[in-house]
């Protein structure tokens, strides 16, 4: 009979962590290199694209104090991640940690919900990049033809460079949302006349998954090494726009007040809207649990998985908070609600040449967390392989270039498919809704297995655990909270999904679940999964 709560022991999955073999994942990362990881998974969309829409819709210039907020929030979950990577450092992070500390069940549906962090997030970055990317070569006067970025069906329109200028729009083809359309609306511009085309599929987001996913077939190492440079570009933009726009700064900006006034709807502006505020930058945040899923490609992972973790998720909290202080201070926060607000408050400073690097910052922060999203899910593939809850054929090492390669290319191209495919809108908060709902199960399962096994141990130990894990289930779930009705349905939707595949696949297949209890590898919890 199948146990659906029979847990791994610490014991055994310390021993698989330390296990190298020739055929094995290969060890070469070091803390700089998880750092690097960490800071490259974390920069991206939220802090190009989401700094405008929540200071112009939400927190106006405390959209600063959203991000200390959202950094707060992180930092419990942060910790505890710390925690369990150090304790029990295997590929499959999350997954991994709630099968030693709730059971197997619980660990299935975490694994299946880190889809959504990982996989949909994957796929919203890449269309994001592919939005960035065309924009670019458009300043430079290559058109990519609209019908070729987009995904299919989407309307496009070609923003005359007048209009986008004085609109604070994205110059060349765009995709004709109701946020474009209210735009034009609100200046009376008539845009019927526009060149028009109705989107078939989005190529250079195809183009970009493709292009990590065989990199990430080559070598952890030279991926590793590729994302070094790019985090490197991305910090260097970030931080000379913090340092150039300083001499911007002006209170003036804010239209008298650091925290406008709310408007009498809940989240609208006042400290109602810096909490939603920090729900939708909490997106920019995603990414620092990543460095986790390398566990197994760590030189040291006891010591230098916490390192990898809070260290990225420091280094990406002060430049947030310095960044969104910059952008509100040299723009008014109600003319950033566009898709690249970084240009926006660029162009109010008069430094249009400077618009072009950052560009090609936010196209290297893209690029890098496409990168580290698509290393992380085979990982976890590949743990829930080896365990036997999916087909143990898919778990296999190459041999030479000693990657899980084919969850690497599996992954690569459910990815290409959806990112060419896909509106960009449906992506996001589904990823977030799914990060945070890992982030609740990891703190709870810290608690749990200090509670229950005190005795194992942990290099690292979260400071006050007792108060930091209830903190991380508490703003974890307070955040999910702040999340649109219909991303929870799609969350329950996705779960009921791999809740039959478990039930028709899983169960039958686990490798631990058809031991016997007496058998050393695993624990047999009762109904609650705990003792
Ligand atoms: N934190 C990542 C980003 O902002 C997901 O793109």
């Amino acid at each position: 009979m199948p146990n659906l709560w029979v847990r791994k022991s610490i014991a055994a999955l310390k021993s698989e962590a330390m296990e190298t073999h020739e055929h094995g994942l290969k060890r070469t990362l070091n803390a700089t290199n998880l750092v690097m990881l960490g800071i490259g998974a974390i920069i991206g969309a939220g802090f190009f694209v989401y700094t405008g829409t929540a200071a112009a819709d939400h927190a106006g210039p405390a959209v600063a104090l959203s991000f200390v907020l959202g950094g707060i929030a992180c930092a419990f979950a942060g910790l505890c991640y710390a925690e369990m990577a150090s304790t029990v450092p295997i590929a499959g992070s999350a997954y991994t940690y709630a099968y030693a500390t709730m059971g197997e069940f619980v660990a299935w549906l975490i694994g299946w919900d880190l889809i959504l962090e990982y996989m949909v997030g994957a796929t919203g970055v890449a269309i994001g990049w592919s939005g960035y990317v065309v924009s670019l070569l458009h300043d430079l006067g290559i058109d990519i033809p609209a019908r070729f970025a987009s995904s299919w069906g989407q309307a496009m329109i070609e923003i005359p460079d007048a209009v986008a200028d004085q609109l604070h729009m994205r110059h060349g083809w765009t995709a004709l949302t109701d946020s474009v359309i209210k735009l034009l609306s609100e200046h009376n511009i008539d845009y019927a006349g526009f060149p028009s085309a109705t989107a078939v599929i989005n190529l250079p987001a195809m183009l970009i998954v493709a292009l990590v996913t065989t990199l990430l077939v080559i070598g952890i190492q030279e991926s590793a090494k590729v994302n070094n440079v790019i985090v490197i570009i991305k910090v260097l933009v970030v931080s000379l726009f913090i340092l150039i726009g300083a001499r911007y700064f002006s209170t003036a900006n804010w239209g008298g007040k650091f925290i406008p006034d709310n408007t009498g709807n809940f989240g609208d502006f006042g400290w109602s809207g810096i909490f939603r505020g920090a729900g939708v930058v909490f997106f920019a945040y995603i990414g620092f649990d990543a460095v986790s899923t390398t566990a197994q490609e760590a030189k040291n992972p006891q010591r230098d998985m916490p390192i990898g973790i809070i260290g990225s998720l420091v280094v990406c909290t002060l430049l947030y908070v310095l960044g969104a202080l910059v952008m509100t201070g040299v723009v008014s926060y109600k003319l950033l609600s566009v898709p690249d607000p970084v240009a926006v408050a660029i162009d109010a400073m008069g430094l249009r040449w400077f618009s072009y690097f950052v560009k090609i910052g936010a196209i290297a922060g893209l690029t890098s967390v496409v990168l580290v999203m698509l290393l992380s899910q085979p990982r976890i593939f590949f743990a829930m392989a080896k365990d036997g809850l999916l087909p143990k054929a898919v778990s296999k090492v190459h041999p030479r270039f000693r990657t899980p390669w084919i969850t690497t290319i599996i992954t690569g191209v459910i990815v290409m498919t959806a990112a060419g495919t896909i509106p960009i809108h449906v992506a996001g908060e589904l990823t977030s809704i799914g990060t945070l709902f890992a982030f609740a199960v990891v703190s709870a399962g810290v608690l749990t297995l200090r509670i229950m096994q005190p005795e194992v141990e942990r290099p690292f130990r979260t400071p006050l655990v007792f108060f930091t894990a209830p903190m991380g289930v508490v703003s974890s779930v307070l955040l999910m909270a702040t999340l649109p009705g219909d991303t929870w349905i799609r969350l329950v939707v996705w779960m009921a999904i791999g809740l039959v595949i478990y039930f028709v696949y899983g169960i039958h297949h686990s490798v631990l679940g058809s031991r016997r209890p007496a058998e050393p590898l695993a624990e047999v919890g009762s109904a609650s999964g705990l003792s």
